[in-house]
């Protein structure tokens, strides 16, 4: 469901204004009514209406004056306000748009025209809106050109995780070509799926409309499945990336990204965004090898050496490489190691993330990863009422 805008009528005339909050709220806007400006900026500060619609004419505090205070206010400064008044001179109109008005209104109306502006106005702030994403979301993309050491599992893992950490809103954007997992490894069957929603026209898509091809997951997570007929594939784009990044942004405090072990467009688009890219190793030369290659290709991509982790993960072993050699060959620290154990297999069989099954070694890991790899402006808050998880690791950081 899409949140109903919430719309702020100025207006000391109380028949005018019962009327459009009539008009308004028919068409599923929530509506609130103030009869004068210092009571319309109180409802803005502590509402914050995404419309306003103001009238110029009224005892004390005139539209232009209170036009003006919206702006300065940081819960109305990007709202879009429609001055609605008798006045019709050019001089008017002009005052109201210097005040900071974006569209002007006069009296009377047509209540086609309210609506016909008041749906234009909310159309282009939503549209800024998904293309300036606001920082409060984090997006992390788990990556390996090498496939097999855990890139996948580590994704449903770590999106699970965020969501059992924070409780937060969080998605899993299955990128991984030509074939996705994440489905797999969450037993879910995805009606829909990156696949069939590269193939449509995607460019006029909403959010609501985006989600309705993802699955929620009983973890509390919301997939978008990833290619399930290898010839969707050539239709994934970095377009198509950028395009879902920039929509989920605006509803998702978490998305974590799992992507394809090569180069390709929406794999780059998927590192360049992130804040924060996990790369798995293996304790392997050849892993390592490998890992090299894509550390230079990072540099060469000017990716910011703070936002990428390393983690050593016994994927196919229990033994190999020291996760010290490993550092010494790639002159970068290795931040966690995860152990061998089978159980990584089963839970993949299964279906169930090993976060979730609560009895394996790698609990504490995954935890503390989890922890590091989240927003700073959540690690470093006291949740109100802190999931069990959250209590779990400020215990652990207690005893050390
Ligand atoms: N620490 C581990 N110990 C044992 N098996 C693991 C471990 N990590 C991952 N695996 C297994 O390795 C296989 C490959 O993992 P996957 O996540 O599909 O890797 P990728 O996405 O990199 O190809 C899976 O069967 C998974 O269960
Ligand atoms: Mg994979």
């Amino acid at each position: 469901m899409v949140t109903p805008a919430k719309i702020l009528i100025v207006e000391d005339d109380a028949n005018l204004s019962e009327l459009a909050s009539i008009v308004l709220s028919k068409e599923g806007y929530t509506v609130r009514v103030a009869g004068d400006g210092p009571s319309a900026l109180e409802l803005a500060r502590s509402w914050a209406p995404d419309l306003v619609m103001l009238d110029v004419m009224m005892p004390g505090m005139d539209g232009y004056s209170v036009a003006a205070q919206l702006r300065a206010l940081p819960q109305t400064a990007t709202a879009p306000i429609i001055i609605v008044s008798a006045k019709q001179t050019l001089q008017d109109k002009s005052r109201g748009f210097e005040a900071g008005a974006d569209d002007y209104i006069t009296k009377p109306f047509e209540k086609a025209e309210l609506l016909l502006r008041i749906n234009a106005q909310l159309r282009r702030t939503r549209t800024l809106q998904t293309h300036q994403p606001d920082n409060l979301s984090h997006l992390i993309t788990v990556f390996s050109l090498r496939g097999g050491v855990g890139t996948t599992s580590l994704s449903a893992n770590l999106a699970a995780g965020l969501r059992l950490l924070w409780d937060e809103p969080v998605a899993l954007l299955d990128l991984s070509l030509p074939i996705g997992a994440c489905d797999v490894m969450l037993n879910v069957k995805p009606r829909y799926n990156l696949g069939t929603l590269a193939r449509q026209e995607y460019t006029q898509l909403e959010l609501e409309e985006i989600k309705d091809h993802m699955v929620h997951h009983e973890s509390g997570i919301d997939l978008l499945g990833g290619v399930v007929n290898p010839t969707d594939a050539e239709f994934v784009t970095e377009k198509l990336t950028t395009f879902l990044v920039n929509h989920l942004m605006t509803d998702y405090r978490y998305i974590v990204m799992d992507t394809s072990h090569e180069f390709s467009g929406p794999t780059l688009t998927a590192l360049e965004r992130a804040d924060e890219v996990l790369v798995p190793i293996a304790p392997d030369i050849s892993s390592v090898r490998t890992a090299a290659a894509a550390m230079r290709i990072f540099d060469d991509l000017k990716l910011d050496p703070d936002k990428i982790h390393l983690l050593l993960n016994a994927s196919f072993s229990a033994s190999g490489l020291k996760s010290e050699q490993i550092e010494k060959a790639l002159k970068r620290e290795i931040g966690h190691v995860i152990l061998h154990d089978d159980a990584w297999t089963e839970s993949v069989n299964t279906g169930k993330p090993m976060i979730l099954n609560g009895k394996s070694g790698a609990g504490p890991v995954l935890e503390d990863l989890i922890w590091e790899l989240s927003l700073e402006a959540d690690r470093g808050k006291n949740p109100p009422s802190p999931t069990p998880m959250w209590k779990r690791r400020a215990e652990r950081v207690k005893k050390d």
